[in-house]
């Protein structure tokens, strides 16, 4: 069986109701639909909906939406494969590992990757607590590391003799896999050895826990680099990973908020000291890719950075891209020397903590670093020049709220009027538009709603509500919409015509990836009560077929001077329609 035969054999023994409400058991119906508190972000008023005749969900407030595989991928961090399995459980119907799914090339290389990168952690995990290792079970015990810390992050030992290359080959992985995979690396003269030698080893896990790369820290002095990570391979990306993100998931969707350390060993100190939602990028600076990531599970996000130079840059850099991506970051400062592992081993969880809530907004932060070496009394000119600057972080910020009490806060602290603020960030303003934050649509790359003509966006809604209307409006064509989406979602409802009703919303996604959003806020969005739709369709549609008209005819008197035969006859026709539509309006 496809996983297409699978997933429809499970829509059709279980409802999309039942299946939320095993995760959030709040869910109470409210008129046709359903609502809880959103699980995805946080909110106090429920704005997550769930209808049972579309068989959908959607969340106005952050524009997460979906099927009930969707729902399950998302608050589990499963891969659709695995969601298939845990629901086809749940169905009751039968799961054979081997039938359920033609695999792809690709998905085939993913699967095998994952093996070979999983039995490398077993291998390292053993030479960790192997003889060979005492050397290294030393080191992280002078790094305060305990053992349970050891196990849940599954670190290990890269002795490079004995050889992991050789020990995968035994156990019959190709070369070529291994190599793939990022363990190993090709010579000059074409043999193949270990990637990492005389190192701790951190897998790396995604948020599911898949092993899909691992960093390596040097044991001896002047070993170099001190760190080491895995090439890019087809399963990892650094811009997209996050250190103990899988680790630190649970606590993240229950604190709602997320703790971004700069390292591997301060995340590992922070899990062991119970601050259980730190996680930390690669050795690379924060990207709109982790954003974009980090932004499904939370979106406050605190910025530990070393205080530092470059830490301080790292924190300006990583703030405008989280504003940016519409999220609320606040910088975190130790105050010391320190990083947070040592920080954590010197002076304990609680000091921590309170450095965590001291955290400044983006602004703040950078109004301290810049004053810190300032003399208190500023010429004009200094002070004009760190406005703009500082103004560089307004700008980025996406809230309106938090952006004008930003300019009251500059006004205030440089003593200068609200107004010039105000009228210097306008300048900026204009060449970094800054992204709505929440506005309808937006989420997941949706394409704003509000563009799409109000009678245009009624229609579609009517048509996703009911894709058996488009039976009734068969003069409408495509081109008589203006709004790209429209065009695209009213040509799609159009070519699914005939296919059973009730899957239409789900092939619409389908087919449709860009616009789902707005698919599915239509689909379970309540209209009127008491609207006769089929009524409404055809009156929409003839609304629509006059207003395209008119535009063409409008479109044809503009070239009036140069029309081909052909289009004067259109056009003559048009005025005459035009007329009779007066005519019509006039008697009504
Ligand atoms: P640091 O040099 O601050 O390391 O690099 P650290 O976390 O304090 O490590 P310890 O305490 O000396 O063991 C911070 C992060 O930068 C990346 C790693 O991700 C590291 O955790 N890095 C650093 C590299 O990728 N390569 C390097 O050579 C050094
Ligand atoms: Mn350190």
């Amino acid at each position: 069986m496809t996983s297409h035969g699978v997933a429809d054999s499970i829509r059709e023994k279980l409802d999309i109701v039942d299946v939320v409400q095993d995760y959030i058991p709040s869910l109470r119906r409210t008129g046709r639909n359903y609502k809880a508190v959103c699980p995805f972000h946080n909110e106090k008023t429920p704005s997550f909906t769930v209808s049972q005749d579309k068989q959908m969900f959607y969340c106005f407030g952050c524009n997460e939406g979906g099927d009930m595989f969707t729902f399950v991928m998302k608050i589990e961090g499963l891969t659709f494969v695995e969601t298939l399995k845990k629901l086809s459980h749940k169905a009751g119907i039968p799961w054979a590992e081997t039938e359920y799914h033609q695999l792809s090339a690709k998905e085939k290389e993913r699967l095998d990757l994952k093996k070979v990168l999983t039995a490398a952690a077993e291998f390292y995990k053993k030479l960790l607590f192997s003889s060979n290792g005492e050397k290294v079970r030393l080191y992280l015990g002078g790094r305060k590391i305990n053992k349970a810390t050891v196990e849940h992050f599954g670190l290990g030992f890269a002795p490079g003799e004995p050889s992991l290359t050789a020990e995968l080959e035994r156990q019959k992985f190709s070369k070529e896999l291994i190599v793939t995979a990022g363990l190993a690396g090709v010579r000059d003269n074409g043999s193949v050895t270990d990637y990492f030698r005389n190192r701790v080893m951190f897998p790396i896990r995604n948020s599911t826990g898949d092993v899909i790369a691992f960093g390596g820290r040097a044991l001896d002095d002047g070993q170099q680099p001190k760190y080491l990570n895995s090439p890019e391979t087809p399963l990892f990306s650094k811009r997209r990973t996050l250190y103990g993100i899988h680790e630190a998931l649970p606590q993240i969707r229950k604190e709602g908020r997320i703790l971004i350390l700069e390292g591997y060993m301060d995340v590992i100190a922070a899990h062991q000291h119970g601050v259980t939602f730190a996680v930390a990028p690669l050795g690379t600076a924060l990207s709109a890719e982790h954003a974009a990531f980090i932004k499904r599970y939370s979106k406050d996000t605190i910025l530990m950075f070393d205080a530092d130079e470059a830490g301080i840059n790292a924190s300006v850099r990583a703030s405008d891209i989280f504003m940016e991506a519409g999220m609320y970051v606040k910088v975190a400062d130790l105050g010391e020397s320190l990083d947070p592992d040592e920080y954590l081993n010197e002076y304990g969880r609680e000091a921590f903590d309170s450095k965590l809530a001291q955290a400044a907004d983006p602004l703040e932060f950078r109004i301290s670093a810049l004053l810190r070496d300032r003399p208190d009394a500023m010429a004009s000119q200094d002070k004009a020049k760190l406005i703009e600057t500082l103004l560089d972080t307004v700008v980025k910020q996406s809230d309106e709220i938090l952006k004008s009490e930003w300019v009251k806060t500059l006004a205030t602290r440089f003593d200068v009027t609200q107004e010039s603020v105000l009228r210097q960030l306008k300048k900026k303003s204009v060449y970094a538009p800054a992204p709505r934050r929440d506005a309808p649509g937006h989420g997941a790359g949706a394409p704003a709603l509000p563009e799409v003509p109000a009678i245009e966006l009624g229609f579609i809604h009517l048509l996703v509500k009911d894709p058996g209307l488009i039976a009734c409006v068969k003069d409408l064509t495509e081109a008589d919409f203006q709004n790209p989406v429209s065009k695209r979602i009213f040509s799609a409802v159009k070519d699914l015509a005939g296919e059973d009703p009730a899957k239409t919303i789900p092939r619409l996604v389908e087919l449709l990836p860009e616009y789902a959003g707005i698919i599915m806020k239509l689909s379970v969005e309540e209209m009127g009560p008491d609207m006769n739709t089929t009524q409404n369709a055809a009156k929409a549609a003839e609304t629509l077929r006059k207003l395209s008209l008119e535009r063409k005819r409008k479109e044809l008197k503009s070239r009036m001077g140069s029309l081909t035969q052909a289009e004067m006859a259109e056009y003559i026709a048009l005025m005459g329609l035009k007329k009779g539509l007066k005519v019509k309006t006039d008697t009504e």
